[in-house]
């Protein structure tokens, strides 16, 4: 079973965040089954490193565009962003440690905060124009 199964209800309609989204959940997924069945652990840890580049950049744009548009939430948001970027560090320091053993599973932390920080990114991108959509270089289809 995947570590974190994408739902429907994860679409924004907007195809540029919906592929991000999408990749980062396909990453997480990928690493657990890696630790999971001992898979290499540079390929491990190319995709810990991998993710936590993606991940970045992907909040550094949704930050913006909350910032653009004023939402109310931010500060909570980037809380939770943060939270999430420490942790896939840990992840990483843990695997270049050793601490991560075949059969181990990633912490569920991990995935209530990326599915948390999905689902109100459904409500935020809902909320935004067309228009505001084109200042960050996205749109709707
Ligand atoms: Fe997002």
């Amino acid at each position: 079973m995947a570590y974190l199964e994408w739902k429907p209800a994860f679409d924004t309609g907007v195809p540029g965040i919906d592929y991000e989204h999408h990749r980062l959940v396909d990453m997480l997924n990928e690493i657990h089954e890696l630790i999971l069945h001992d898979g290499e652990r540079r390929k491990v840890a190319g995709i810990l490193a991998e993710f936590h580049t993606l991940a970045a950049a992907h909040f550094a744009l949704e930050e913006k565009i909350m910032r653009d548009h004023g939402y109310k939430g931010l500060a909570a948001r980037r809380d939770i962003h943060h939270r999430l970027l420490d942790q896939v560090r840990e992840m990483m320091e843990a695997h270049e440690q050793g601490a991560f053993r075949s059969g181990m599973h990633l912490p569920e932390t991990v995935r209530q905060w990326l599915a948390e920080a999905m689902d109100i990114d459904v409500k935020l991108f809902a909320d935004i124009t067309d228009s505001g959509l084109g200042k960050s270089g996205l749109s709707r289809g």
